[in-house]
């Protein structure tokens, strides 16, 4: 079967990718307690590998312990663990693919039980109080001037530790993209301001990461398409960056959207359903409701001339093979599926299946027992809200599972999903405060 989806790619720096579906990154949680790959990240990525794709992205790993997305992550900071990463990435690769190591800071976006004065590129709290978030403290140039050297660092470990290429996280508003947003970079100096200084940390990084790999690894940028928040970093602003980037030595840009203020877009809901109604009908599938970001790629198109990826809502086959075959994009970036069927890509590949599993369009979350969970009855928004953050849960909880030798449950409901991730979470940030 040689149709699109099954082409290598080629990359800017000789790197070949065997074909075009790629794992998005899924923070796993799956650490231990000093932030080192553990066994279970070999069982997860082993499982992915033999599934398929042609390029693995790992979850955000952190440049800095002090400052995790989650308590579970794996952080590169001093803190040893290289034998389990070399592990890891053997796992990773062990199908001929590509195993890329996200980095990442997330800045203000970090919890507060693992941090309650995270450094930000300004005081700007954030607004979603339902993440927990601490009250951020503005960065020194010295102290982004370190970060930036922490991810040129982390991006030298991955390579030295058999990762085969890199991805730089500045997208669903951790620090490189709080960086690009006026609402959470309200600096006065050369690192905030007009875009070409709001862009700066980015750019700076990208440099700095391509001089510490060499000019044959794989450097890869996630970035927003926008943030879709009034005020915020906006599509004709990322097409700028896009612009830039293009000028940079990157050797493929993943679009995505949204931050946890907007975690509706951070998974494709809003863009799914203008009107705010979980569809159930696969019969209405649109290639609109596919890949959200579509529209935005064919205009970035032809400001970037090397590979692209999209992720966000490719589900059915034939539209994926479409937007290959017509030139939109060059990589198909699919990250939920992959928590119910590990095999996705795979059998996508065969063309043993013509749409890949999207439970997250049938699942809802069930409205009263969330009031009674809460407290108190949730508005509209908010519960809204909850259920996107319950899709992910679902979809973490799934990896866990991997992490420990188990396939998936599919019987698992998305209250279930809420209430055993928040214990887990808790769990592991009780282990990590007394580690
Ligand atoms: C459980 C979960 C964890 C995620 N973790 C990350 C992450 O660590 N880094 C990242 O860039 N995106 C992360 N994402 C976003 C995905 O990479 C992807 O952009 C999003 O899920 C939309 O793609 P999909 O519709 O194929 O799921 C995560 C998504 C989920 C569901």
């Amino acid at each position: 079967m040689s149709d699109a989806l099954s082409q290598s790619l080629h990359l800017p720096c000789g790197a070949v990718l065997k074909n075009r579906l790629a794992k998005a990154a899924m923070t796993e949680g799956l650490a231990d307690t000093m932030n080192r790959a553990t066994e279970r990240h070999v069982r997860a990525y082993e499982r992915w590998a033999k599934g398929g794709a042609g390029l693995l992205l790992t979850g955000n790993v952190q440049v800095d312990r002090t400052h995790l997305e989650r308590p579970g992550n794996i952080a590169i900071d001093n803190n040893g663990g290289l034998e389990a990463l070399r592990a890891m990435a053997k796992a990773g690769t062990s199908a001929d693919n590509h195993l890329w190591m996200q980095i990442n800071h997330p800045g203000r976006q970090t919890p507060g039980g693992i941090n309650p004065a995270p450094l930000a590129p300004s005081a700007v709290p954030l607004a979603a109080v339902e993440t927990g978030a601490g009250n951020p403290v503005e960065m020194t140039e010295t102290q982004i001037l370190d970060v930036i050297r922490r991810f040129a660092h982390v991006a030298t470990v991955a390579r030295d530790t058999g990762f085969t290429g890199v991805q730089i996280h500045s997208a669903h508003g951790y620090l490189s993209s709080q960086f690009l947003s006026p609402l959470s970079n309200r600096r006065g100096d050369a690192w905030g301001g007009s875009l070409e200084n709001r862009a700066r940390f980015l750019l700076e990084t990208v440099r700095a990461t391509r001089k510490a790999v060499g000019k044959d690894f794989p450097v890869s940028v996630k970035l927003n398409s926008a943030d879709f928040q009034k005020g915020g970093f906006t599509e004709e602003e990322s097409m700028h960056v896009v612009h830039w980037l293009n000028a940079e030595e990157v050797d493929l840009l993943e679009i995505s959207g949204g931050n946890y203020e907007q975690v509706n877009d951070m998974i494709g809901r809003n863009q799914n359903d203008a009107e705010g109604v979980v569809r159930k009908n696969a019969a209405e599938s649109t290639r609109r409701r596919e890949a959200y970001f579509l529209d935005y790629a064919a205009k970035v198109r032809p400001l970037f001339n090397k590979p692209l990826m999209i992720t966000g809502g490719f589900r059915a086959r034939p539209v994926m093979v479409e937007t290959l075959e017509a030139g939109e994009l060059d990589m198909i970036g699919i990250a939920r599926p992959l928590c119910a069927m590990p095999d996705v890509c795979g059998r996508l590949l065969r063309n043993e299946i013509q749409e890949a599993p999207a439970p997250e369009r049938v699942m809802t979350l069930d409205r009263k027992a969330l009031d009674a969970v809460m407290g108190a009855p949730v508005d509209d928004k908010m519960y809204r809200t909850m259920e996107s953050w319950s899709q992910v849960a679902w979809a973490c909880m799934q990896i866990l599972r991997m992490g420990d030798g188990k396939d998936p449950d599919l019987n698992l409901t998305l209250l279930e999903a809420f209430g055993a991730y928040d214990a887990n979470e808790k769990a592991a940030t009780a282990a990590l405060q007394r580690s």
